[in-house]
């Protein structure tokens, strides 16, 4: 989901760079038809603070699920992991997750967490720094859809390990997937990949995920414009564009669109564009998978699915995935 420049340990990827990106994407986004961009827009600070804000709210049940998974068969996941292991985690997210397996791993050796955004990374590896003195705590700041050159594992470090919580991995297109999936099997060779999946299931409680009564994933989705005004100087109109979130039944997933409220005309880098009343700007899926869907591409990319974790309402899934052997085993 993330995109951007590979840059060293705590810098920052160059503010004028990223805001290039963006106004051609969103440029190209507004040139489309259908329009649609991508979801890694929506993280910039204020974003990144909303999603806090869905991830507590009482219908997104993926965060507290998961969370729940994490808790109930950290022991077993630990088990898998093996002694020493050191953990790769793709998206430094909340570090709720991650700590409920180090606390559970027998000697932790590593933690390795890629992400695009340096400041998040720093603040996040500090706090793990403090919490747990002999962990090694490498921050990487990377874009971990394209190739990741980690570091040489810490000295007397047992497997790689890879965690990828959250299902982030939904809001890949299925190429996008693949391709990720592919990247971690070569990446992880003789550990393995702990990958969190959300499953198809009541597009009721699909539907409340994505449409809260305090309207937070509405703000979020919106946010993308607001962004686009605050970092492009783009005149959106907020109050004319609505959130709309739907389940696409047979595509199995969720889609997120901004709808014109009326017709009217944007400004965007010194350039006019029309949208019609009801017509859309696409700003994420959030794909659903069955068990047997994600280890069926786990296999494509070359992983072996080993083992898999779901709670009694099956609403979500962890995922132990092998990845193959090192080259220099037997
Ligand atoms: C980050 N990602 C897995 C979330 C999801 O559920 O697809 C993003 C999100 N969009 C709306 N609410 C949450």
């Amino acid at each position: 989901m993330l995109r951007g420049p590979l840059t060293q340990d705590g810098v920052h990827a160059p503010h004028e760079q990223q805001l290039a990106e963006f106004a051609r994407d969103l440029l190209a986004a507004l040139d489309a038809r259908p329009r649609s961009i991508s979801p890694k827009y929506f993280y910039d600070a204020p974003g990144s603070r909303l999603f806090d804000r869905i991830c507590e709210l009482p219908e997104y049940y993926p965060t507290r699920v998961e969370l729940g998974l994490l808790r109930s068969h950290a022991a077993d996941i630990a088990q898998h992991f093996g002694p020493d292991a050191e953990i790769v985690e793709f998206g430094a997210g909340s570090l709720r997750k991650v700590r409920l397996l180090l606390d559970a791993m027998e000697r932790p050796a590593g933690y390795l967490p890629i992400d695009i955004s340096g400041d998040h990374l720093a603040g996040a590896a500090q706090t793990l720094r403090r919490a747990y003195p002999r962990l090694q705590v490498r921050p990487l700041v990377a874009d971990y859809t394209g190739p990741v050159p980690l570091p040489v594992p810490a000295p007397g470090a047992g497997r790689r390990v890879g965690f990828f919580p959250g299902s982030t991995i939904g809001n890949f297109s299925r190429d996008e997937a693949l391709q990720f999936l592919r990247m971690a099997a070569q990446a992880l060779r003789g550990g393995g990949l702990l990958l969190g999946a959300d499953l198809v299931k009541d597009p009721a409680v699909l539907h409340a995920a994505y449409n809260d009564a305090e309207g937070v994933t509405a703000a979020f989705n919106l946010n993308l414009l607001a962004r686009a005004n605050r970092e492009l100087g783009s005149d959106f109109d907020l109050r004319q564009f609505a959130h709309s979130a739907f389940y696409n039944a047979p595509l199995q997933r969720i889609e997120m669109h901004l709808v014109s409220r009326r017709r009217q005309q944007v400004g965007v880098c010194g350039r006019h564009f029309e949208f019609a009343e009801g017509e859309t700007l696409h700003t994420e899926n959030s794909c659903k998978f069955t068990v047997e869907g994600m280890q069926a591409l786990a296999r494509q990319a070359g992983f072996s699915p080993a083992a898999v974790w779901t709670d009694p309402d099956r609403l979500f899934s962890l995922h132990w995935l092998h990845a193959p052997p090192d080259k220099e085993s037997p």
